[in-house]
């Protein structure tokens, strides 16, 4: 059993787990969350060549479990990166975007360094069961959006800004011919840990037995070969698939941000269509009367009404969506105290929500506890709608967590107790939240 499951986890046995102690003055205690959470970068930190030459540089998510390079927590990690080495959050996302095919394609997973081990290999989304080194599916595609905030960073290399452009491009062009075929502005997903959320309850009615935690799995895997993972394809043939609010949200957030670095006008490609992918949430995901959004599930574009994070995610995209629904989801859900307005960090699920299980779970991830990337995404815009002392106290309190817990890959929302695997990269993201700007 990992620490943390069976009772509270001490910082001792967590080589990068903040030194100060848990009533250390703020000043203290962030300093030390930010000496340890570049401690933490440094010990997840892989550089090297593979055989064919290619030079990868990269942070795992949190070895041994997590060895190697995922899409979204590399944005994330390069993010993190930005305060401590500019050099390295570029060379990070560089990694990232090397690992893509010439037609625009970006892998979920890349095993830049190792192959996947054997018996996990038929559970990778890859070509063949084994001897690829990255998978078929896709990520959050949050790479532009990376992108553009560790060029903010990088006065040292001003040259960033610009000079994948046309790859960048490229990337969501891919997105948008293969995973948008009805051409409304939403991207849908063909496996559920394509958004990064593998085992979210709200992807239980669409998958069902093909679910990321159940035997069905291996099918699922096993038929999107041997259509050779095209997934215009998938889509036409199967019905488990979902147009997804959050992986439509991060495509969203990368094309506004792929305009801003274009320097594109109002009416710019990539703008245009970040405000048509806006626009398209809240037509058709919306929710009036829960004052949620939520995917759209199979051929028959159903929604799936289960209350998490996602369904809020659209926050993200600020002027994009109108103040009043911004308002509610602030107000109506993110600081009810039976909904999100947990004592420590924004739940993966609603606290009401029937299928919310607050602590660890083996094998099912994403089915309540708070992960600090939620908080990363969602807090600024808790501020930005006014309610500044409600976005302290969360990042205050994450801070606690992290300071008696380390940096864990999430945490429990009713005490902040660290749960999963130590060390985790992401959750260095909590630098962010108490030094914003
Ligand atoms: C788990 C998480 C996923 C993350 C990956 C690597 O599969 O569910 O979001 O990207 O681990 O950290």
């Amino acid at each position: 059993m990992r620490g943390g499951e069976s009772g509270r986890a001490s910082v001792e046995g967590d080589a990068h787990a903040p030194a100060a102690g848990g009533d250390a003055p703020a000043h203290d205690r962030d300093a030390a969350i930010l000496a340890a959470a570049h401690a933490t970068l440094k010990a997840n930190w892989r550089e090297g060549r593979r055989r064919s030459g290619e030079h990868y540089a990269f942070t795992c998510p949190g070895a041994p479990r997590y060895r190697h390079l995922w899409h979204w927590d590399s944005c994330f990690h390069a993010i993190a990166w930005r305060r401590f080495d500019p050099a390295r959050a570029r060379a990070e996302l560089r990694t990232v975007l090397r690992a893509g095919r010439p037609d625009g394609f970006l892998p979920h997973t890349v095993f830049w360094d190792s192959p996947a081990r054997w018996r996990r290999a038929p559970l990778y989304a890859t070509r063949r069961v084994r001897g690829d080194w990255m998978t078929e599916t896709i990520g959050p595609p949050l790479l532009p959006f990376a992108w553009e905030i560790v060029a903010g960073a990088s006065p040292d290399d001003l040259g960033f800004a610009t000079e994948a452009l046309a790859p960048l491009a490229r990337h969501l062009d891919w997105l948008e011919h293969h995973r948008d075929p009805d051409g409304d502005g939403l991207l849908t997903i063909i496996a559920p840990d394509e958004s990064g959320l593998d085992d979210s309850p709200k992807y239980d009615p669409v998958f069902g037995r093909l679910c990321h935690d159940r035997a069905g799995y291996f099918w699922l895997m096993e038929r999107s070969r041997r259509l050779g993972w095209d997934s215009r394809a998938i889509i036409a043939r199967h019905a488990e698939h979902v147009e997804d609010v959050w992986v439509s949200v991060a495509y969203a957030m990368s094309c506004a941000a792929l305009g801003r670095l274009r320097g594109e006008g109002a009416d710019g490609r990539y703008t245009v269509r970040a405000a048509r992918t806006a626009a398209a949430l809240v037509d058709r995901c919306w929710d009036e009367r829960r004052g949620l959004f939520f995917d759209l599930a199979g051929p028959g574009e159903r929604p799936v009404p289960v209350s998490t994070w996602t369904a809020l995610a659209p926050l993200c995209l600020g002027d994009l969506i109108p103040v009043a629904i911004r308002a509610r989801l602030v107000e109506e859900h993110l600081l009810h105290p039976r909904r999100y307005a947990a004592p420590v960090g924004i739940p993966s699920v609603a606290m009401e929500e029937p299928t919310f299980r607050p602590g660890f779970d083996r094998w099912r991830a994403w089915r309540g506890p708070s992960w600090m990337n939620i908080a990363w995404l969602l807090v600024p815009h808790i501020a930005a709608a006014g309610h500044e002392p409600a976005a302290r106290r969360i990042a205050d309190r994450l801070a606690t967590a992290v300071l008696h817990e380390g940096f864990r890959e999430y945490y429990d929302p009713r005490h902040g107790r660290g749960l999963g695997v130590r060390g985790f990269g992401w959750s260095t993201l909590v630098t962010d939240l108490l030094l914003p700007g």
